[in-house]
């Protein structure tokens, strides 16, 4: 069996991978943080589409046949069109068990990426499994503030904003993997039941057959960087080896 590719733009993967290593120590993956196109929530669909095309074909030069998109925005602009053009790969999306895990609710605000946004992809599928009103809200510059390791000040502030529209709704999805890194300063802006893809990937893997190996993490920008963030944000000294993707 060969290794589970999985693929972000950078450090929303990078949570999603120590939370399955967790759950699954000998589980073996190889992540790909596509850091030099972070972030990915700006950009078109076309745009997503060709970038996830060479990032896949890297999965493939590596040996791997099955990736895990970690990541809303490529799920949701980007998971057709893969599997149009790379049929005989597994390649998964998370929305759909991102929505799966939903109880009944009113009204659910989803905080994402614009792109996300855009393709509407959670207002669709909810609005399919709950009868609830759905509000949707883009974060245009969470992701880069993420990346930046902005302070929280800066953070809380433009959570004021992006949060206002969904302050009242009495569950709030964390469309993109990067925002769990700052669910506590979601916490302070929203009143509603907080959830995100973490718990139902985990969930997802439970009774998959699995390679056993090691982690191997990527990126296509400076692995001494990445490096670098891995340890101040979840105190993991974790080497980092540079991708080179195309
Ligand atoms: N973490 C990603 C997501 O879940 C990508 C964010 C970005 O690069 O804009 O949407």
């Amino acid at each position: 069996m060969k290794p589970i590719g999985i693929l972000d733009s950078g450090l929303g993967g990078v949570s999603v991978v120590l939370a399955l290593h967790r759950a699954y120590p000998a589980m073996a993956m190889v992540y790909l943080a596509d850091q030099i196109h972070a972030p990915y929530g700006s950009k078109s669909k076309e745009e997503i589409c060709a970038i996830m095309h060479d990032n896949i074909n890297w999965f493939k030069q590596q040996g791997i046949d099955e990736v895990l998109l970690a990541c809303n925005t490529a799920s949701s602009n980007a998971l057709e069109y893969l599997h149009e053009h790379f049929p005989t790969m597994k390649i998964d999306g998370i929305i759909d068990v991102t929505v799966d895990q939903l109880d009944d609710a009113d009204c659910i605000g989803v905080l994402a990426t614009s792109a996300t946004i855009a393709s509407h992809a959670y207002k669709s599928k909810i609005e399919r499994r709950v009868d609830a009103v759905v509000i949707e809200q883009a974060a245009p510059e969470l992701v880069g503030m993420i990346e930046a390791l902005e302070d929280e000040e800066n953070l809380l502030k433009v959570l004021d904003q992006y949060c206002a529209s969904i302050r009242e709704c009495d569950t709030v999805i964390l469309g993109c993997t990067h925002y769990p890194l700052i669910r506590h300063l979601i916490a302070q802006k929203v009143s509603g039941k907080i959830v995100d893809s973490i718990e139902p990937i985990i969930k997802s893997f439970a009774s998959k057959e699995m390679a056993r190996g090691d982690i191997r993490i990527y990126t296509t920008k400076d692995p001494v960087h990445l490096s670098k963030q891995i340890k101040i944000i979840f105190g993991e000294k974790i080497e980092v080896i540079k991708g080179v993707v195309k």
